[in-house]
């Protein structure tokens, strides 16, 4: 029997309870009935926590983009497979269908070839949200290269950190993007990023507006000219299991944020699995996926997931808020979008605005709403579902990570009772736990802990760029035999998971994850800076926001305190991107310090929620007059 498209409860439980007993079998038939094969595994599963080390179809030749475009070629290649929506209302949408799509990206494969690409190297994507984004990334995954696609609102400091990282032989990106009513120089921060990069030794660009760059002879080609010369067909490069497909970064606790590591086989599968699944995908339906393919939500729910089910992707290139903030709504209409998937901070920003916007348009379509990136409150929660979903969509409210390559805790519509705020039971094939502080599992019901992961699944990332034994603490050393992820969650007394946010030193903004150690060390260069200590605190649309804790050189001689403000978020605008800026700075001539010189982060977050009431025992510091000093001088 296939139990690859869940339809009742029943059968949601009966698969599941098959998947945790007999993981080996379950997901090798899943795997055997529902892809293409150029030859079958030697073994399903090989996995140890303690390496860590996990390797699933080992000894399988396949290419993913086989997979995703060619073997729909027969029965769809007329449907629609990228559905372009421009930043421009008024710019015609494109449909790019299977036959197309085979075409360009076998096209862009040639050209990749052409300019020296082989099987392993590393290819930097920095594109904005155009049809191009996923072909080249699909092209990359055809001749066994591995794509690096660098969020296209990073800095060039950022780009470069992240290209240096993989030693990138080639940079993709255009040459410049469109954003709501502004233009971005996309070439120009690739230049100014390559200054510090030895590894790249080609430049494709894109042209997309239209504007004047520079080019650098020898080294920087228009993308278009070597399409037109390429052969419309590229012969897959056959790919082992564990070969990786791609690298994408993610901040950490610490200065350099983390390359994870992708692999083919296992993350195809449960890719393709998830996404029929969590979005009851059925043929005809049109799919939105609100994400930037720069995250892995995009990687995962607009490329590898919806094109290995045939599915119908749109690609959006604008904001939500311009011309107006109608434009999601006036999207659904327009494309008759059936599944809606997008992140909780664009729902406050839009519930904002109140009701208006929404019913202007005709939202019919849709079937299911989709929510991802950060814990959904309550309010936003209501507000998308009877206002967007008029009570009939149900939210899935989908908890996952770059890490974990696919969504892992989550309703499936229809079929799983949901529970505002609760992303609710765990995906076919997914072992949640949590664990106290001591690390000791919580059984039984009701509890809540940190939240881990107790076995394998296909699409976990296999390592860390070049640094396994980061992966191993960061993932692998809290919590023994068991991956840990970072989160916090509760679980109710019917077995619901309630994502409660992150345990470490990341934050949250905007679904966008933040480490604090690298914008401190970003903000500790300027020059009137000592020392710093950045926490989150809730915001209302942002869901987290960021708040600084600064030390001066010369304290209380600084006379434009507003000016030294931006000036400090417009250095973490150059390290980082703007996404990371502060909403607060607060100067202050200390900061909290344990008895061993640690900065009591706990403290400075209670102070920034304004929670000072629950600030508890200070008597250990080293330095406590210095707290009564930061809630007097609080912003
Ligand atoms: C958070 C995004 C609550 C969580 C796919 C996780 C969530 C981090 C949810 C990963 C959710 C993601 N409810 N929190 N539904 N989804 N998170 O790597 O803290 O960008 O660890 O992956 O986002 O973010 P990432």
């Amino acid at each position: 029997m296939s139990n690859y498209h869940i339809k009742h409860l029943e059968e949601y439980l009966q698969v599941y309870r098959k998947s945790i007993n007999h993981p080996e079998k379950f997901w090798e038939e899943l795997a055997e009935e529902n892809f293409v094969w150029r030859k079958k595994w030697d073994s399903v599963l090989e996995w140890d926590f303690e390496k860590p080390d996990v390797k699933w179809f080992q000894g399988a030749k396949l290419n993913i983009t086989e997979n995703c475009i060619d073997r729909h070629l027969l029965t769809r290649g007329e449907k629609t497979a990228l559905l372009f929506e421009p930043n421009d209302p008024n710019e015609p949408a494109e449909h790019i269908t299977y036959n197309q799509l085979s075409v360009r990206v076998n096209q862009f494969a040639n050209v990749l070839k052409s300019k020296g690409i082989q099987k392993g190297d590393r290819v930097c994507v920095y594109l904005p949200m155009i049809p191009e984004l996923s072909i080249a990334v699909l092209a990359c995954a055809r001749i066994g290269a591995i794509h690096s696609v660098v969020f296209a609102g990073f800095s060039s400091t950022a780009l470069a950190t992240r290209i240096n990282d993989a030693d990138c032989k080639m940079v993709i990106t255009s040459d410049g993007a469109y954003r709501g009513n502004k233009t971005i120089d996309l070439k120009g921060i690739v230049d100014e990023g390559l200054e510090k990069c030895t590894t790249v030794d080609s430049v494709l660009v894109v042209k997309r507006i239209h504007s004047e760059i520079q080019m650098k002879s020898g080294r920087d080609f228009w993308v278009q000219p070597l399409l037109d010369k390429a052969a419309t067909v590229c012969p897959i490069e056959i790919m082992d299991a564990e070969d990786p497909l791609f690298i994408l970064y993610t901040s950490g606790s610490t200065g350099m944020p983390k390359g994870m590591v992708h692999t083919t086989a296992g993350y195809m599968v449960y890719t393709a699995y998830t996404f029929k699944n969590a979005f009851q995908y059925k043929e005809n339906d049109v799919y939105w996926c609100t994400a930037d393919i720069g995250w892995i939500t995009g990687h995962s729910y607009i490329v590898y997931g919806p094109l290995a089910n045939g599915a119908t992707s749109v690609i959006f290139e604008g904001v939500p808020s311009y011309p107006d903030f109608g434009r999601f709504w006036e999207v659904v209409q327009k494309h008759k979008v059936n599944q809606f998937y997008t992140a909780p901070t664009a729902i406050r920003a839009l519930a904002k605005y109140g009701t208006d916007f929404v019913d202007r348009y005709d939202l019919s379509s849709l079937k299911v709403l989709g929510s991802v990136g950060e814990p959904i409150n309550e309010e936003a929660w209501h507000w998308y579902n009877d206002n967007v979903g008029k009570k009939k969509s149900p939210i899935i409210d989908t908890w996952w990570q770059t890490e974990t390559g696919g969504m892992m805790i989550t309703p499936i519509p229809y079929i799983t009772p949901t529970k505002p705020t609760y992303a609710t039971l765990p995906f076919i094939g997914i072992q949640p736990c949590l664990m106290d502080e001591n690390g000791n599992e919580l059984k039984g019901g009701q509890a809540e802990g940190r939240l881990c992961i107790k076995f394998p699944w296909p699409s976990i990332a296999r390592t860390i760029w070049g640094n396994h034994q980061r992966y191993k603490e960061t993932y692998f050393s809290a919590y023994k035999n068991n991956y840990f992820t970072g989160d916090g969650a509760l679980r109710d007394e019917v077995g619901y998971y309630r994502i409660t946010g992150r345990v470490d030193d990341v934050v949250i903004v905007s679904g966008h994850n933040l480490g604090t150690a690298p914008i401190e060390d970003a903000i500790n260069e300027h020059p009137k800076v000592v020392e710093s200590a950045i926490v989150g605190f809730p915001h209302d649309i942002k869901g987290s926001a960021l708040y600084g804790y600064v030390i001066l050189k010369d304290t209380g001689q600084e006379r434009d305190p507003d000016n030294l403000r931006k000036e400090i978020n417009q250095i973490i605008t150059e390290h980082i991107g703007p996404i990371a800026k502060l909403d607060k700075i607060q100067f202050t001539e200390g900061l909290p310090k344990t008895r061993s010189g640690k900065i009591m982060r706990r403290i400075l977050r209670k102070i920034a929620a304004n929670e000072m009431e629950s600030i508890g025992d200070i008597s250990t510091l080293l330095n406590p007059e210095v707290v009564e000093s930061i809630i007097e001088n609080r912003l």
